[in-house]
């Protein structure tokens, strides 16, 4: 069992991602590239295939939020974790409720999930619709900016 022990939170700035454009591809790191996010709108315009790269240890998850805002309720959460033994990629969602953490959604919109751990670096990928068929607001269409978290 994986314990879900802390996160590793990325907050990027909206101008940040206005500066890109909104762009259908590219990525956010940092000088030491101790984390990457990266995504590519697919040629069909329908699906984003994303990756996240972060230096964690064993027992420790990573997630991206794609967010109206940058704080932390109503985000729409991908989290995954890989210690060598047990593995998920999930889609969730955090609440108004900070220390509730994210929730699954009951619509998973997410395939083409893998996660991947070398050493201290764990890797998930995942593709998702760039206007979700999830309607219960558990979801961002991503079809419009959003800051990435
Ligand atoms: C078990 C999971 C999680 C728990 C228990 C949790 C709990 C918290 C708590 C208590 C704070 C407030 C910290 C403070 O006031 O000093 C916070 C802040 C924050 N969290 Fe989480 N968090 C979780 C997962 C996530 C995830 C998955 C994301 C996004 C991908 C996220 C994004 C943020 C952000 C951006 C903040 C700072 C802005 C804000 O307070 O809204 N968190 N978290």
């Amino acid at each position: 069992m994986i314990a879900l022990i802390s996160a590793v939170i990325f907050c990027f700035l909206t101008s940040a991602l206005a500066q890109q454009g909104c762009s259908s591809e590219g990525q956010f790191t940092d000088s030491a590239g101790s984390y990457v996010f990266s995504w590519s709108l697919q040629s069909n315009g329908m699906y984003v295939d994303c990756n996240v790269s972060v230096n964690t240890a064993d027992n420790r998850w990573v997630a991206v939020g794609f967010s109206e805002n940058r704080a932390m309720p109503d985000t729409d959460v991908i989290i995954g974790a890989n210690d060598g033994t047990d593995e998920f990629v999930e889609d969730r969602w955090n609440s108004q409720n900070r220390a509730a953490g994210p929730s699954l959604d009951p619509m998973q919109n997410i395939m083409n999930t893998s996660s991947m751990r070398d050493g201290n670096r764990l890797t998930i990928s995942f593709t998702r619709p760039l206007v979700s068929p999830d309607t219960s607001g558990r979801d961002e269409n991503l079809d419009v900016c959003r800051n990435v978290l």
